[in-house]
């Protein structure tokens, strides 16, 4: 069953992205195209979903905010782009397709990562049924996530402690910020549009914290188990670049072991809620299972 409310709002964030970003003809369409190549090659929504489910959760209707949870897939896509790039990981494929700089070259490709950064904040900021005083809180929210002391500061710590094996604790930041900083403001940015109390805010948090956690041990255990078929990008990209994961600075058992228990955490996060995070469970225990 949540798999069509996974399937229903996949395709109305997918209709919400085309009109934000659309193909066009003259001197900017190479750029577009760009964009548009990573952006439409069929990644997951994650971050989408989890925003709009967290704003459900809560009590309001998620999907008048789809606009805000286009803005995390775009900062989301550009992080993969530039996490590909020959300077950082160096891969090939993603998403079942060539990587953005493999198709349009290194400069086009740090623009297209530029470009969805800030169009991303540009639709925030543009919706305007939203508070001005919601909006401000979100941008600043999502600004944070993605920033040094995000998303931004985890890729930092990843660069720089490649070849070298890491104290469990600079792992555990550098994945928290990495991966988990994305979703921590996804879910905290469908609390805050969707009218949340501050104890539904710090719930979500909690099971935000949760889900980043098993999110990246559920990664980095694909690089090594997982089908490039399935994942869309390759496999062996963690060892190739000699990366600190939870496989190589635990093991595959204690790693699966850690992420039930974070899943377990995630879940137990949601108890005020009741059925109304039927999807946020749901999403929460699939991680277990996922092959992409
Ligand atoms: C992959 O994210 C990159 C990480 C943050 C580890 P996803 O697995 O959500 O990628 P897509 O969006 O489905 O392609
Ligand atoms: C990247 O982590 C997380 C981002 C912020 C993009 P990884 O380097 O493990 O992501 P994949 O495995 O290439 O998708
Ligand atoms: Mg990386
Ligand atoms: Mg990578
Ligand atoms: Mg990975």
């Amino acid at each position: 069953m949540w798999r069509n409310y996974l399937k229903e709002h996949q395709i109305q964030v997918e209709a919400c992205l085309q009109t934000l970003v659309p193909a066009q003809a003259g001197p900017l369409s190479r750029i577009m195209e760009s964009m548009r190549y990573s952006l439409f090659a069929g990644g997951k929504r994650l971050r989408p979903i989890l925003l709009l489910a967290a704003a459900d959760a809560v009590g309001a209707v998620g999907s008048r905010f789809l606009q805000s949870a286009c803005a995390l897939e775009m900062i989301h896509t550009y992080s993969l782009i530039h996490d590909d790039l020959p300077a950082m990981d160096d891969d090939d494929y993603r998403r079942g397709r060539l990587t953005n700089h493999k198709v349009f070259g290194d400069g086009m490709a740090i623009l297209a990562g530029d470009g969805l950064l800030t169009l991303a904040f540009e639709t925030l900021l543009s919706q305007t049924e939203v508070a001005p005083e919601i909006l401000a809180r979100v941008a600043r929210e999502v600004a944070q996530a993605a920033g040094p002391a995000g998303m931004v500061g985890g890729q930092a710590i990843d660069l720089e402690s490649e070849g070298q094996l890491p104290s469990p604790d600079v792992m555990k930041l550098m994945h928290r910020l990495k991966t988990g900083a994305l979703f921590r403001a996804s879910l905290r940015a469908g609390a805050m549009l969707g009218g949340g109390s501050e104890e539904d805010l710090r719930s979500l948090t909690d099971y935000a914290e949760h889900f980043g956690l098993a999110f990246q041990i559920t990664d980095d255990i694909l690089d090594v188990t997982g089908t490039e078929e399935a994942l869309g990008k390759p496999i062996g990209s963690d060892e190739k670049n000699q990366k600190a994961t939870y496989v190589s600075v635990y093991s595959l058992t204690e790693a699966r072991r850690m992420a039930q228990a974070a899943v377990s955490d995630a879940v137990a996060a949601l108890e005020r809620f009741g059925d109304r995070a039927w999807v946020l469970r749901s999403l929460a225990e699939y991680l277990l299972t996922r092959d992409s």
